[in-house]
């Protein structure tokens, strides 16, 4: 009998033994992404994909998937694939929540540590030759210890990025669709507010939502206007829960005063994006799970998911369980 046919999408950061021994295995090689046609083309014929963020798993594809029994993504984030059509199709999806959090939540703080002390704009300025002497005013931030933390989404990566903030001494708010348990709540010293006293409130807002229509352009002229002209805003989550023009136009008009952000809208960020012109913001190649360790585990789990699903089980981590 013939082995099940797998496209995986770009280089993994693992083995592929364990697969090989139950599969046979395309791997898209290119730096680039496989262009939407090639995914079209291939996904006629596979049984399983394993896919990253950057690949477009949409219905036009998933109708033309008439073999296809599962699909992986290496990230815990999936708004890039039509989890309904795929539902509809019976077709599962895994993802691989957890093994990022802390990667995720330590890159948050990373940049929240940067654009607050201006780590990037001191590195720039030592290297133009400008480090003269000490200056008691040169490059002044806010304080980070004791200053108020506003976290919007409060799931694995939200509450990770808390547990950090209490070693800062922090207060802490957050928002989210459903409140914590109390003693959740009690043990992270935080506490729920609604999103707009959170906006009002924080001297440092730090995005963990996931993106879909309710969180598409969150932050926009409104969410700004609300903000603190001290506060600085963080986004690790996904580009577009942030709208570009209203960041721009906060940051460029001192509504807020800096922003630092690890995914932005759309990916890659233009080169003449009006953002790359400011001093004050951080812009990161969507880093957040970029340790060696996580990204090994994502890879790993994403196999797992990949293989349970072309031997029929059910997937570990799956996104869409309704499809058993
Ligand atoms: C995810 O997993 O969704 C991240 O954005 C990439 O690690």
């Amino acid at each position: 009998m013939s082995q099940p046919k797998v496209f995986i999408t770009r280089r993994l950061p693992t083995q592929l033994e364990q697969l090989q021994e139950i599969a046979s295995i395309e791997v898209w090689t290119e730096r680039q992404p496989p262009p939407y046609e090639i995914l079209l083309e291939k996904i006629q014929s596979i049984d399983g994909l394993l896919c990253l963020l950057t690949d477009r798993i949409d219905r036009q594809l998933l109708e033309a998937a008439t073999s296809l029994k599962v699909i992986s993504q290496m990230a815990v984030g999936y708004d890039n694939i039509d989890i309904p059509a795929a539902t509809s199709q019976q077709i599962p999806v895994g993802h691989t929540p957890g093994v990022l959090t802390d990667a995720t939540a330590d890159f948050a703080w990373a940049l929240l540590m940067a654009a607050a002390r201006r780590v990037v704009e001191a590195d720039r300025f030592t290297r133009a030759g400008e480090w003269r002497t000490w200056e008691p005013d040169l490059l002044l931030g806010p304080n980070i210890t004791g200053a108020t933390l506003g976290i919007v989404g409060f799931g694995r990566i939200g509450q990770a990025v808390a547990r950090r903030a209490k070693g800062f001494e922090m207060r802490i708010l957050y928002t989210s669709r459903h409140r914590c348990e109390p003693e959740l709540e009690q043990s992270l010293a935080v506490e729920f507010v609604a999103f707009d006293r959170l906006l009002c409130e924080s001297d440092f807002v730090t995005i963990h939502t996931p993106l879909s229509e309710d969180t598409y352009h969150l932050f926009s002229d409104r969410e700004f206007e609300q903000m603190k002209p001290s506060s600085i805003l963080i986004n690790t989550s996904r580009g577009a829960v942030v709208d570009p023009d209203g960041l721009y136009q906060a940051l460029s008009t001192g509504q807020i005063a800096g922003a630092a952000l690890d995914v932005t809208e759309p990916e890659p960020i233009p080169m003449d994006s009006s953002l790359l012109t400011l001093d004050n913001v951080i812009i990161a190649p969507h880093l957040g799970s970029a340790s060696r360790q996580t990204r090994e585990k994502m890879a790993n789990m994403a196999i797992e998911n990949l293989m349970a699903g072309l031997r029929g089980d059910r997937l570990p981590y799956c996104v869409n369980p309704e499809v058993y």
